[in-house]
């Protein structure tokens, strides 16, 4: 049988983890978690985003400050907010929510925000550690650490001899993505919109990344018999069937056929998507607990 992995209980878990260790935190030295989040525009998918991360920060015990700038802000006024909170004790991570308008460079804004509170794990310096495996003192970014904490629920920690392909080179998802896997010891290649013969490098995974943002672009027959799927992709698309005008939920793997073929895959909606809050509001927990001098719990 195939083991649909259910996301939503493992956000679930690693949220109770946070909120117990909030708690635990705020009793033992007074410091209460403290999460800014930015959003600049008003794009409604990023405001959606937004709304539920700072609903969840509060529903996880934290200090929870967000910041709506208008769509003509300058880079200039968006920098200085992120110099007040780098310099704001009771903040221990920023997000500044992507995309941002055109005239914001995004690459100097993230680069802004000090690495200690770059919960996004964007920063250069996040970037470099996960990089050259310093994991444990680095900010991972969320969908990836997410998707990882999923991959170990079937797979154990240690994925020494397995064989990985992520599918999609961005630096949000399938970069780091490739390095957890790396860490965790598997043999991983990146392929992209130019590697060759998609489908057989596909075919030689144990487990198999999709993050291109191309619906249902992985077939049933791209996926090695009892692989993991991991499904990073949400796309909203046409559902004639639903009646005029309706829309569904997919991601960049085609579920039916692919849930035939692997031991283990994430659904979407109900997979990696929501393991992407729950670890931000870990990696906020982490960061306070750093500050604190106090060992955070592991996820
Ligand atoms: N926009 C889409 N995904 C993300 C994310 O993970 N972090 C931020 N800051 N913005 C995003």
């Amino acid at each position: 049988m195939t083991d649909v992995i259910d996301g939503k209980k493992v956000a679930e878990e690693v949220v109770a983890t946070v909120k117990d260790g909030a708690a635990r935190l705020i009793a033992e030295t007074g410091v209460t978690p403290g999460i800014a989040v930015v959003i600049v525009g008003h794009d409604p998918a990023s405001q959606v985003y937004v709304n539920s991360k700072s609903r969840k920060a509060k529903e996880c015990g934290f200090h929870s400050a967000q910041h709506e700038l208008p769509d003509d802000t300058a880079e200039a006024d968006l920098l200085a907010l992120i110099e007040q909170l780098n310099a704001d004790p009771a903040i221990h991570g920023i997000l500044v929510q992507l995309p941002l308008p055109r005239q914001i460079d995004s690459a100097r804004v993230i680069q802004a925000i000090s690495p200690e509170k770059d919960v996004d794990g964007f920063h250069f310096v996040n970037v470099g550690k996960l990089g050259t495996g310093e994991i444990a003192s680095a900010f991972v970014p969320c969908t990836p650490a997410g998707s990882m904490l999923l991959v170990e629920r079937v797979r154990g920690r240690d994925l020494s001899g397995l064989t990985a392909v992520v599918v999609g080179r961005s630096n949000i998802v399938g970069k780091p993505m490739a390095n957890l896997l790396l860490a965790a010891n598997c043999t991983v290649t990146i392929a992209h919109s130019r590697t060759k013969d998609l489908p057989a490098l596909c075919r030689t995974a144990d487990i198999l990344v999709a993050a291109v943002g191309r619906p249902e672009i992985v077939k049933g027959d791209w996926v090695k018999p009892g692989a993991t799927v991991i499904d990073v992709g949400i796309n909203r698309i046409d559902a004639p069937e639903r009646g005029e005008g309706k829309t569904r939920l997919v991601g960049d793997v085609a579920f039916d056929e692919a849930a035939s073929q692997a031991g283990a895959i994430t659904p979407v909606p109900g997979g990696v998507g929501p393991m992407t809050i729950a670890m931000l509001m870990a990696n906020t927990l982490v960061a306070a607990c750093r500050t604190a001098g106090v060992e955070p719990p592991r996820f």
